[in-house]
């Protein structure tokens, strides 16, 4: 294959994955967006395959057979819930790569172009420094970002005294090895600056609380795309550099929706440490005796039956019970009795960016009735009945009231304000930040204990 006709379908590729990332951001064009990412991946492996560099093709079809099969296992078996463990895995994966390719192309740098063994050109050694350095971070980071999210350590942030200082000073001799590699060349310098990378990616995600994962996952995602442009570089591989590139940017941009959705900055996020406070456990301690109204499936039929304005709030619950086909049919026997259904999604709510979304999408919930929590929130103290089905942080008051909260600044759904607020989840518990919620014992709540979809279809049987 000539050159031309390589970088003609590598620019192909790429714009199939811009095409793909436009249409992936609304659910309306989604399908059409993944159609072009698949069509753009195909392109991209089958030129990188056919490239002259290319001698042996054995690893290559060991590596897609190996890592199809694993794939394949691992997307039916995975539960929605799970995604932003799996997504961690993989973006650990992708920082294992970048490390991998960097060393391959250290010890034998004249297969690479870039070079002899002691004699690596410059610019390439400054790429592999960085490579290393981003692909090594990525690496523990989301390795312990997978073990919290997967609950196999503790969500809590693991904060002890000096911890920016020594985080600084892992920086700042990771600079220093970059240089002594540029200078050196040698092994010594190289393995130092992945040994103190992959330390800095455990120390900088040990801190982080469970409340900021989503943010963090995106944030990895956002280092494994630069990751894989530093190995783009290594391989001089132009749909490498702008694939990478493309995830980079985009990762860093959801992260900052995010923690724009969550009022924090992003430095907030990475210094660590959010959700240390004793907030969470002197809420939990106070409310234990307090008076709370539970109610029946029947009871919240009947409340619905006269609603002419039901918004429904969906949450980590309802992804667990799988309950968005039951809410649907539920909502549309409420639309039969002339109420306005109305849906309103926080932009953290679930436990992945546009988790609500996917699974009302899957349940065919009309879009014109889903709304974002801007264009919603007003619409609350118009509202006969606001339907908070397994959500909890995303309605919780103490994000605008208790500056001790580990989920202070966040803005949250003002469900309070409708008429009636309606809780169907299964108990007491806390959601994911461990936050008690006082709406809970509100006059204007009713506690309706069971699991998501059970209580659906209750509702259901009750309003036929
Ligand atoms: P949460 O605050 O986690 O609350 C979910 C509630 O669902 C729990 O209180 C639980 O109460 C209830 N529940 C669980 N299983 C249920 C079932 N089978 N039936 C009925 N209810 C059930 O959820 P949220 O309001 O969606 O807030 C999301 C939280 O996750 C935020 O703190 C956010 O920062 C965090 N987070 C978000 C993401 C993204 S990107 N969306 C990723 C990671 C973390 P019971 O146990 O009493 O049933």
């Amino acid at each position: 294959m000539n050159e031309t006709l390589i970088a003609f379908l590598y620019l192909i590729a790429s714009v199939c994955f811009i095409m793909a990332l436009r249409g992936l951001s609304s659910p309306e064009t989604s399908r059409g967006g993944l159609l072009y990412g698949v069509v753009g991946m195909v392109i991209a492996i089958v030129t990188t395959v056919a490239l002259p560099i290319v001698q042996s093709y054995w690893w290559i079809v060991g590596g897609i057979i190996a890592g199809g099969l694993v794939g394949t296992v691992i997307a039916q078996r995975i539960q929605m819930t799970a995604l932003p463990q799996l997504v961690a895995a993989f973006h650990s994966l992708v920082g294992l790569a970048a490390v991998a390719v960097a060393a391959a192309a250290f010890y034998a740098p004249h297969k690479f172009g870039i070079g002899e063994v002691g004699n690596i050109h410059a610019g390439s050694l400054v790429e592999m420094g960085l490579g290393v350095a981003v692909g090594a971070v990525t690496f523990t980071g989301s390795v312990i970002a997978f073990a919290k999210l997967q609950a196999l350590m503790s969500g809590a942030p693991l904060v002890f005294t000096g911890q920016h200082i020594l985080n600084a000073a892992l920086g700042i001799a990771i600079v220093v090895l970059i240089v002594a590699l540029i200078v050196t060349q040698s092994q010594a310098a190289f393995w130092a600056l992945v040994v103190v990378s992959l330390l800095l990616g455990f120390l900088l995600i040990l801190p982080i609380g469970g409340a900021d994962m989503p943010v963090v996952v995106s944030m990895l995602n956002s280092y494994s795309g630069w990751a894989a442009c530093g190995i783009g570089f290594t391989l001089s591989n132009s749909l490498l550099i702008i694939t990478g590139a493309l995830v980079g940017s985009s990762g860093a941009i959801l992260s900052y929706i995010m923690c724009k959705g969550m009022n924090r900055s992003i430095f907030n996020v990475i210094l660590g440490g959010f959700g240390t406070d004793s907030g969470a456990a002197a809420a939990g301690a106070k409310s234990g005796d307090k008076p709370i109204k539970a109610g029946s499936a029947e009871d919240a039929a009947f409340i619905m039956k006269n609603a002419s304005s039901v918004i429904i709030v969906p949450g980590y619950g309802m992804a667990v019970a799988q309950a968005q086909h039951a809410l649907r049919e539920m909502a549309d026997l409420l639309k039969d009795e002339g109420a306005k259904i109305s849906y309103a999604i926080h932009p953290v709510a679930g436990r992945m960016p546009g988790h609500m979304n996917v699974l009302l999408a899957e349940a065919s919930v009309p879009y014109d009735e889903v709304f974002e929590l801007e264009d919603i929130n007003r619409d609350f103290a118009q509202a006969d009945v606001a339907f908070v089905i397994g959500a909890n942080d995303v309605t919780n008051p103490a994000a605008k009231t208790d500056p001790k909260s580990p989920i202070y600044g966040m803005p949250i759904l003002d469900v309070e304000q409708a008429k009636t607020v309606l809780f169907v989840k299964r108990s007491m518990a806390s959601g994911y930040a461990g936050v008690d919620n006082e709406l809970f014992f509100r006059n204007n709540t009713m506690m309706l204990f069971g699991d998501a979809k059970k209580m659906c279809e209750d509702i259901v049987k009750s309003l036929g």
